[in-house]
């Protein structure tokens, strides 16, 4: 696959795009609305009575009130976005649910990972509970996955559990951290350690929202998509390398539709088969115990976004799986060729720790189980599994002969 050339994409760069147009639509946005409407899709995550939809398409924020009403027992919903989706999509929204006869308050946050901590928390569980709301109230998450861990926590704990929706507004949020019921927030120990399962009512994807999404922040969501290729979905990663990848980041209306759809029901048929992360949905922490270890060691700070640790993790879990003679050094190669195009880092930073260092950022992460190592590994492209017994010396050994950038 050729390089993409991140100039020819449009996008715009590193500040959000100016908000989309609020006017009342035209005879030919209404025609577009009808072609939209017609292509929006729904991916269902099988969950029996927590079962719910994952609506995909341009434009579902302005058409969420009907899509919300059927929910709500009381005609109200509290909303928690943050500054920038504010700004952005905040009325908007709000518009959309008041044409359904829908009353909203709404709530905004500083835009960014330090409003994912218990001082934001209390801050948002004070202003629900002084809204006076009931287990019949509807919270909604409209924002990225800080937002959605945020929101989705507080509607897990408040009153004990009262129903939330999740309108993501990030690649990284549509094609993940809205679906599949992890909720939390970060403490000084360590990310996301305080935290809840609490499923959405339903998901709604407005794929247009991501027009104004920064193309950093886009490349960061497309190695979680580039992932769901990798752990179980040969095809959608070879559709992906020849020419998917490239119209998705280009912003192609049907590559993208497809892209997160096909990343949602990856996604759902893992969580459908092990919610709570017993066994096989650790398959999704592809590339994530060596891209935690990273996050760490750049302080989590912007130096290093969470994909673009997960897109270096896929690089390094496919490399040790080569090394160890689990893979072909083809298909490790192909990985890395392909998050190179994709115009994401594929080697370890040159900041990063020493191995030994590393390998003690990796004994702190969460998924740990009695001080051993657990490691997403692959047979191929496509073909993950989960390895409980590394050696620690192998992955040593690996991680002090891998390439620097
Ligand atoms: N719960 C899960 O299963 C899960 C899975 C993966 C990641 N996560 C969490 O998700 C978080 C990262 O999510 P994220 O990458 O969406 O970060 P984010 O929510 O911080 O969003 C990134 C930035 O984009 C801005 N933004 C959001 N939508 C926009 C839009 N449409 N246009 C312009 N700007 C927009 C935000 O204001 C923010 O500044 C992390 O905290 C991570 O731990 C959770
Ligand atoms: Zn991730």
């Amino acid at each position: 696959m050729s390089t993409l050339d991140p100039d020819t994409r449009p996008g715009p760069g590193d500040e959000p795009a100016a908000p989309p147009e609020t006017a009342a639509p035209s005879e030919a946005d209404t025609e577009t609305d009808t072609e939209t409407e017609a292509e929006a899709e729904t991916v269902r995550v099988e969950l029996g009575d927590r079962g719910y939809d994952i609506r995909i398409g341009a434009g579902l924020i302005d058409r969420a009130g009907p899509l919300i009403r059927p929910l709500l027992t009381v005609p109200h919903v509290a909303v928690i976005t943050d500054a920038t989706v504010a700004g952005l999509y905040g009325e908007r929204f709000d518009a959309a649910l008041a044409a359904a006869g829908i009353r909203s308050d709404r709530i905004t946050l500083p835009a960014g990972e330090e409003s994912k901590s218990l001082d934001h928390l209390g801050r948002v569980l004070d202003w629900l509970l002084g809204l006076g709301i009931e287990r019949a109230s509807l919270v909604a998450a409209l924002g990225g996955g800080v937002v959605g861990d945020l929101a989705g926590f507080a509607a897990a704990v408040a009153l004990r559990g009262i129903p939330f929706v999740q309108i993501p507004t990030t690649l990284l949020a549509q094609v993940d951290s809205a679906v599949g019921g992890k909720t939390g927030i970060n403490s000084p120990h360590g990310k996301n350690l305080i935290g809840a399962f609490h499923q959405p009512r339903l998901v709604l994807a407005d794929t247009a929202t991501l027009d104004s999404l920064p193309r950093r922040d886009v490349g960061a969501g497309y190695a979680e998509v580039a992932k769901y290729g990798l752990i179980d979905r040969p095809d959608f990663f070879a559709w992906l390398e020849s020419g998917g990848a490239a119209a998705l980041l280009a912003g192609d209306p049907a590559a993208r539709r497809r892209a997160i759809r096909t990343s949602c029901e990856a996604k759902a048929a893992i969580v459908a088969a092990d919610e709570r992360e017993s066994g096989q949905r650790a398959l999704l922490n592809l590339g994530h115990t060596f891209g935690h270890a990273l996050e760490a060691a750049a302080g989590y700070s912007d130096a290093l976004r969470h994909g673009e640790a997960v897109a270096i993790g896929l690089v390094l879990a496919y490399g040790l799986s080569a090394r160890l003679g689990l893979c072909p050094d083809a298909d490790a190669d192909r990985v890395r060729r392909h998050v190179e195009a994709a115009g994401l880092p594929a080697a370890l930073p040159a900041w990063a720790p020493d191995a030994d260092a590393l390998l003690a950022l990796m004994a702190k992460d969460k998924k740990v189980a009695g001080g051993r190592l657990t490691f997403i590994l692959a047979r191929g492209i496509g073909r993950a599994f989960i390895a409980r017994d590394v050696a620690p010396e192998a992955v040593r050994a690996f991680l002090a002969a891998c390439p620097r950038a």
